[in-house]
């Protein structure tokens, strides 16, 4: 088994610009076999945030080997942490933190990283984590975040980009407060989750974020001894403790990779079997791809089997869950563009998620964009063409386009598809589809 430590040292510096990574596939092709789920990249992120917690050395497995996960290590690594990882698995010894303040350079390149904020504030007394940014789908600010900490007594200065919080007093501890969020943000959830484990009294978190993640990063709090309660639900009531102990935790499967294969299956009109998954999780997924006309028969209680039967025009709104999942949105759109009939997709979560149409339509695909709505008209093919991932999500939607298109696609902005999915091309390859990754120099 492999055994690395992560690296926390800067780069060297590159004297030749690294040839870019594309990925040359050929669609047409039928897919068949069964597809392993890996672990959930979003609660694994805010499960290592949530490491920060924990008094004595704790291990995490079913972590999914991704370049999202290694940057939050070496976020975590760079305030004192020592990490192991093997394949896996990741061995946190956080006993001892050295300072509570993250680098610019390292929370820059992953918004997650900001969730270190709940916790670090809660073991230390102060946390300096610079402000993430925006990014390719949308402002995203974090005054939710922000507010909550507050209320639970911190000091927050945001100043020259960087938030600075701190709690005064002998015991530099964050009290326990009732807050409403004024929206269900996952991140600003477990920020705010994570660091009433250790406040002094009881917080009750309303209008909470009720996604699987969400409960997941309960899960594991409550494997360190935290108490919470109605995690799942819009009110979460977490009572504060002094100290966390060690554990070992698996981290759940992940939804949005099952939802990505279910799609593929779908759009490929193919027969194949999606596991190990938590059929609740995908509820909406499920109940979307069924009304364009995809059976999926539960085989086992972690195993999911697809029987496509035809591909009709459905209209998606993303919501917070239960809602359908806006991080589902692009790859359900590729399917759409194939579904007899008019689909409108609604985008309500993040206000600049839309950017795939525009190379959809570069394949063939009939859309018309009307804001945060797209208009599509279901053509009977696509046509492989040269593409560009622009965000995570979106990188996977052209995958699954190419899977099912005429002829040969060509996509570039492949880092934004390692960013999130666990060898998505070498499995892809096990089902039978016609999938390379290449140097921009080998075409
Ligand atoms: C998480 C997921 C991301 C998913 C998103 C929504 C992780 C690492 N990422 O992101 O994949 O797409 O949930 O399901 O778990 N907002 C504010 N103020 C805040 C916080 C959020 O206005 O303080 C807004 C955001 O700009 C966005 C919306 O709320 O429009 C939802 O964001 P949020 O639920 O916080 O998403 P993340 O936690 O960033």
């Amino acid at each position: 088994m492999e055994d690395r430590t992560i690296n926390t040292s800067a780069p060297a510096t590159k004297t030749k610009t690294t040839p870019e990574t594309i990925l040359k596939i050929e669609g047409g092709h039928q897919l068949s076999g069964e597809i392993r789920v890996s672990g959930a990249k979003n609660s694994a992120l805010a499960i290592i945030a949530g490491t920060l917690l924990c008094s004595e050395e704790c291990r995490l497995t079913n972590v999914p080997d991704l370049a999202d996960i290694k940057r939050m290590g070496d976020v975590i690594a760079s305030l004192g942490v020592a990490i192991k990882a093997e394949s896996g698995s990741l061995d946190f010894d956080t006993r001892h933190l050295s300072t509570a303040e993250a680098p610019y350079e390292l929370v820059s390149k992953l918004r997650a990283s900001f969730f270190i904020i709940g916790p670090l504030l809660a073991r230390m007394g102060e946390a300096k984590v610079p402000l993430p940014g925006g990014c390719a789908i949308g402002a995203r600010p974090v005054d939710l975040h922000v507010r909550g900490l507050r209320a639970m007594g911190a000091e927050v200065l945001i100043e020259h980009g960087v938030v600075q919080a701190t709690v005064k007093g002998n015991r530099r501890r964050l009290q326990g407060a009732k807050i409403y969020l004024d929206y269900p943000s996952v991140g600003a959830t477990e920020t705010l989750m994570m660091a009433a484990t250790l406040a002094e009294g009881q917080t009750i978190l309303e209008n909470a974020a009720q996604e699987p993640e969400v409960v997941d990063l309960a899960n594991f709090c409550r494997s360190m001894g935290a108490t919470i309660i109605g995690d799942g639900s819009n009110k979460i009531v977490i009572q504060g403790c002094d100290r966390l102990h060690s554990t070992n935790y698996p981290i759940i499967p992940d939804r949005i990779e099952a939802g990505t294969f279910l799609v593929a299956g779908a759009i490929t009109q193919s027969e194949f079997s999606v596991f190990p998954v938590v059929p609740d999780h995908l509820r909406p997924v499920i109940a979307k791809l069924e009304s364009t006309g995809t059976k999926v028969i539960a085989d086992a209680p972690d195993r999911l089997r697809l029987v496509p039967q035809g591909l009709r025009a459905t209209d998606i709104e993303t919501l917070p869950y239960p809602g359908f999942p806006t991080d589902m949105q692009a790859q359900f759109m590729a399917l759409l563009t194939l579904c007899e009939g008019t689909s409108v997709v609604t985008e309500t979560v993040f206000e600049n998620r839309m950017h795939h149409v525009a190379e959809f339509s570069r394949m063939g695909a009939v859309i018309k964009l009307k804001g945060n709505n797209a208009i599509i008209n279901g053509v009977p093919f696509l046509s492989g063409a040269p593409v560009m991932a622009t965000d995570l999500r979106a990188s996977a939607a052209l995958v699954l386009a190419a899977l099912a298109a005429e002829g040969t696609t060509i996509m570039r902005g492949v880092h934004h598809m390692d960013r999130g999915y666990d060898n998505l091309e070498g499995k892809f390859k096990a089902l039978g589809a016609k999938i390379e990754r290449l140097t921009a120099t080998d075409i």
